[in-house]
């Protein structure tokens, strides 16, 4: 599930899926909302983690700036909940792939752990004429999108739950 500001949207969001079982997961969609909305989603997502309703918390599209701000954050509010009580980022989906490699933000997430997951994984297939690509696709019998997907793999990101539903796409 993937939440967006302000932090009362957050609440109402988390409130509405009452009658649910858990959400396995609960993501900051984007960086909006200025520092105060960022900070402010991230505690509504702690109440409702700590109130046993979402396992693992996490962000998405945030720049390093923001994760830094986030870990700053986490810090403080372990001041006021206890160690331990205010959330971990344990995943970030960003927009992944060759021609958008993202390494300071990659480098970030592996330092600390957090799951990378690569969203447009095959660029919307929008790239599979690329001269890089053809001749890979050739040499190893495989589709622009195995290729795309493959590479991805080897870069350890994680894309599981981020694929179109079109099985064309064979993870390779
Ligand atoms: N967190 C975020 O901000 C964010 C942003 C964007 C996406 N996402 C998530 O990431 C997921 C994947 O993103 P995405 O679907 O935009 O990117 P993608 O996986 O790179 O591209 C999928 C699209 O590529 C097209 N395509 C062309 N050739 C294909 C082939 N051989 N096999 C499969 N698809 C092919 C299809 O378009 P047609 O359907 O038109 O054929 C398909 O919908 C989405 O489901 C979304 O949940 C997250």
């Amino acid at each position: 599930m993937i939440c967006r500001h302000p932090p009362s949207l957050a609440r109402k969001n988390i409130r509405g899926h009452d009658n649910d079982l858990t959400s396995n997961r609960y993501l900051i969609h984007a960086p909006y909302g200025g520092k105060e909305g960022r900070t402010g989603s991230w505690r509504a997502l702690v109440e409702a983690q700590q109130a046993g309703k979402i396992r693992s918390l996490g962000v998405s599209n945030y720049g390093v700036h923001h994760l830094n701000e986030l870990e700053s954050y986490i810090k403080e509010l372990e001041g006021e909940n206890g160690k331990g009580k205010a959330g971990a980022i344990s995943v970030g989906q960003w927009e992944l792939h060759p021609w958008l490699t993202r390494p300071d933000i990659v480098e970030w997430c592996q330092r600390r752990g957090v799951v990378l997951e690569a969203y447009c994984p095959i660029v919307r297939g929008q790239r599979f004429d690329e001269p890089v690509l053809q001749p890979m696709a050739k040499k190893y019998n495989k589709t622009p999108a195995q290729i795309l997907l493959r590479w991805s793999l080897q870069k350890v990101f994680n894309f599981g739950l981020l694929l179109p539903l079109d099985n064309s796409a064979d993870i390779c």
